[in-house]
């Protein structure tokens, strides 16, 4: 990315901060990072903390930048879009990270004819550890999408889909799958109480066990499912674990679960997209 590209956060809640943190943190320039928000004691903490041009209307900010991200609220984004309506004469790149809203409606609430990237980041991208799912309507070019790769990647593994679907299935992954894991964490902080630890140290054992896996998962040349079974001594304690959780089928406890997360972000696409 050129440290030119003037890149333009409308919303300066915990997303922006997480971005705008990880690309200072990359070195990019914080002259060409600009912010608009319509909470200015907020605004005011982020310019003292990042040295950066803030701005309380959207459009004055949008006017000025090669690349706008909406890192607002679904609900308000129609709001947000619909009032730059006119303003993006420069065709600027557009990055959507609000949950649920298709790149048509935004699109469409611009007035037509934007190059829009939706993206489905998680959480774990405060901490710079997030995986983004990135999708890109027809107007988007090849140097816009690698632009936007730059910009997410400070904070997340970066993986586009094809089709904007697809984003709904990514929803149902990865950006609603760490509270998945949270769950099995809290299921064996209490589950290990009850076996007769300590809570502090049952929660402590399961968080690094849950670290300890998923890095190993990630270094190893060996599939997940090569990892298990490399751990599953026959007959041994892992092995009576591990049926037990098959015995409750728990691969389509799993299965459901993420149908239903699907099947809710469709209906959201829906929901926030229909005016
Ligand atoms: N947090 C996550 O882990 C996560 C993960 C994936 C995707 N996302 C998506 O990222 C987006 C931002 O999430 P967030 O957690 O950063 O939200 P957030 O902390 O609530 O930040 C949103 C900011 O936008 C401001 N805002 C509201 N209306 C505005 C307007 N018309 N113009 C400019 N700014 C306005 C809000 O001000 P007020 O508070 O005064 O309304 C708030 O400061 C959401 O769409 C969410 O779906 C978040």
């Amino acid at each position: 990315m050129q440290n030119s590209t003037t890149i333009g956060f409308i919303g300066a809640g915990n997303m922006a901060y997480a971005l705008i943190s990880g690309l200072v943190n990359k070195g990019f320039n914080v002259q060409n990072i600009k912010l608009s928000d319509t909470d200015a004691t907020l605004l005011s903490l982020r310019a003292d903390e990042f040295n950066l041009e803030v701005f309380t209307d959207n459009s004055e900010l949008a006017v000025q930048c090669d690349v706008i991200v909406f890192a607002v609220k679904p609900q308000v984004l129609s709001i947000v879009c619909k009032g730059l309506q006119g303003r993006l004469s420069h065709n600027p790149l557009v990055i959507s990270i609000a949950a649920g809203v298709r790149a048509t409606d935004i699109n469409r609430w611009l007035g037509g004819n934007a190059a829009v990237i939706r993206t489905m980041p998680n959480t774990p991208a405060l901490l710079g550890k997030g995986a983004t799912g990135m999708v890109a309507n027809e107007a988007v070019s090849k140097e816009q999408k690698k632009l936007a790769e730059q910009i997410l990647s400070a904070v997340s593994s970066c993986l586009w889909v094809e089709d904007e679907k697809m984003l709904d299935a990514v929803t149902a992954l990865s950006g609603s799958g760490p509270a998945y894991f949270f769950l099995l964490i809290e299921s064996m902080t209490k589950a290990g109480t009850a076996l007769g630890l300590d809570e502090a140290v049952a929660e402590k054992l399961s968080i690094q066990t849950a670290l300890g896996a998923s890095m190993m998962a990630n270094s190893s040349d060996d599939s997940a499912h090569e990892l298990r079974v490399k751990v599953t001594s026959p007959n041994g304690t892992t092995q009576a674990a591990i049926e037990s959780f098959q015995d409750q089928n728990f691969e389509m406890l799993v299965s459901h679960a993420m149908r239903a997360a699907f099947d809710r972000a469709r209906e959201m696409g829906v929901e926030f997209g229909d005016d």
